[in-house]
């Protein structure tokens, strides 16, 4: 298939924000230095500055959230590519001020780093404005908050823009460790025969951090963990790992197999979800005194698919645990007949392989040996490879990159969002309220009878 042709210019609505300032100056900076910041990249915001002002805020960001300026040539070139339009993005002003500065450009790239409200009017006004004719546009998460939402912001999106042109963000997806686990399923051959119900007893996937929402309260009482990170990162994360084999080598043919996944997943009911708030929540600044939103979310996914019939998913991210951690164990079934019983109580743990995704890249198959000795009696060792990458890109980097050369495999797809939702709609309304539980614990007790397993979670120190 024809490569497609890269943007060239890159727009971002909101670079005053909070986004701009941890993730997308940091990313552009680390751009430039490696001499893979080609083109104009044009900021977009209500607040009143000028370009100095904007040049100092791009600073600040790489001080603050990037590592600092440690390459003032690459810095330089960063500000030379700098350009700031200000106004309101419900003006039409706004965007036509914004499209005599890209008069230069034949096919910009609209990245959208301001709340899903705005998407709409902002699409519509691109539109109106003549700019959007081969453009691209890249949306930030969260894509809506409940399945209807999202298919209208897809339709306000499809009004101007072809789903080709269209990359919705998940950080998730541009993540090394990600991307390893999809090349370490695919690009060895002793894994197929035994990836399905028939070896895999169950998965767990746990994203635990080890701080609350550190001044994000407001942001928080508006999501909650299950919106926040389960519908779109740990869900996607499951599709990776459940889908089929691509049929083919393009990126869509990945990306088929795996938006297809979605549509297999069951949708969650009320005892499929046990939530939970931290201590203390509540006093953050933004939060409800009477707040029932959830800091902590375990859920059970089933796949319902060939391959995966009646094997759980077990999946749980929360603030304020003990450890920042994210970690995937796919948990094979117990050997059939206890050959050296006579020896040794069955052993708990079974043949895993073990995924960690934050924050190293660890990939780890556990296997049982003998113990040096007269008897057969046995120990766990864990075949272990671990990847620290002082260099790695970050995501967004990646990402960004990704989105302005039209590569879209990195990002989620329409249908699949729409599944993702699909999946969680019903329990967003219909739940338990959430169970508090202390900060820098596993979150509410009630969360351990989700799991059937009597081993329970696992714990990703141990
Ligand atoms: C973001 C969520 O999407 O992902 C945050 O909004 C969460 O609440 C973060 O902390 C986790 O991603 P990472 O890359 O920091 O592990």
């Amino acid at each position: 298939m024809a490569k497609p042709a890269p943007s060239d210019a890159i727009v971002f609505f909101g670079m005053t924000g909070d986004l701009a300032h941890k993730k997308i100056f940091p990313a552009l900076y680390n751009m430039a230095k490696r001499g893979e910041l080609h083109v104009p990249v044009v900021g977009v915001a209500s607040s009143p500055w000028n370009i100095e002002q904007l040049r100092d805020r791009a600073r600040d960001a790489i001080e603050q959230h990037g590592g600092g300026v440690d390459d003032e040539k690459a810095f330089g070139h960063l500000a030379e590519m700098l350009d700031y339009v200000s106004g309101d993005y419900k003006d039409i002003e706004t965007f036509k001020t914004l499209g005599e500065r890209l008069r230069s450009s034949q096919r910009p790239a609209f990245y959208f780093a301001v709340p899903p409200s705005l998407f709409p009017v902002v699409t519509e006004n691109l539109g109106k404005a003549n700019c959007a004719k081969n453009g691209r546009v890249i949306v930030e998460k969260p894509f809506g908050r409940d399945l209807a939402s999202a298919k209208s912001l897809n339709d306000a999106l499809h009004s101007v823009f072809p789903e080709s042109a269209i990359f919705r963000i998940d950080h998730y997806l541009g993540k090394e460790a990600i991307q390893n686990l999809l090349y370490f399923r695919f690009a060895n051959s002793f894994l197929e025969p035994i990836w399905n119900r028939n070896y895999v007893r169950q998965v767990q996937i746990t994203l635990a951090e080890d701080f609350g929402v550190d001044g994000r309260g407001r942001f928080y009482e508006e999501v909650g963990a299950l919106r926040d990170v389960v519908q779109n990162h740990l869900l996607q994360t499951v599709a990776l790992l459940a889908m089929e084999p691509p049929v083919g080598p393009e990126s869509e043919d990945l990306r088929d197999a795996k938006e297809k996944v979605f549509g297999a997943m069951r949708g969650l009911t009320r005892a499929d979800l046990v939530r939970g708030q931290f201590d203390g929540y509540r006093d953050e600044e933004g939060v409800a005194n009477d707040s029932d939103v959830e800091t902590y979310a375990a859920v059970r996914v089933f796949v319902d698919s060939w391959r995966w019939a009646g094997v759980p998913w077990y999946i749980r991210a929360g603030k304020n645990l003990p450890v920042t951690c994210t970690e995937v164990r796919v948990e094979l079934h117990r050997p059939p007949q206890r050959v050296f019983a006579q020896y040794e109580e069955l052993p708990r743990d079974t043949n895993y392989f073990r995924f960690r995704l934050n924050p190293e890249v660890q990939i780890a198959l556990e296997a049982r040996v003998k113990k040096p000795g007269e008897s057969f009696m046995g120990q766990p060792i864990e075949l272990a490879f671990t990847e620290h990458h002082p260099d790695e890109m970050t995501a967004y980097e990646r990402l960004i990159g990704d989105a302005l050369d039209g590569e879209n495999l990195l990002f989620a797809r329409e249908d699949g969002v729409e599944e993702a939702w699909r999946v969680v709609d019903d329990v967003l309304v219909n739940h338990d309220r959430a169970y508090p539980y202390k900060p820098h614990t596993w979150g509410p007790a009630q969360a351990e009878g989700l799991v059937k397993d009597p081993d329970g979670w696992h714990d990703p120190r141990v």
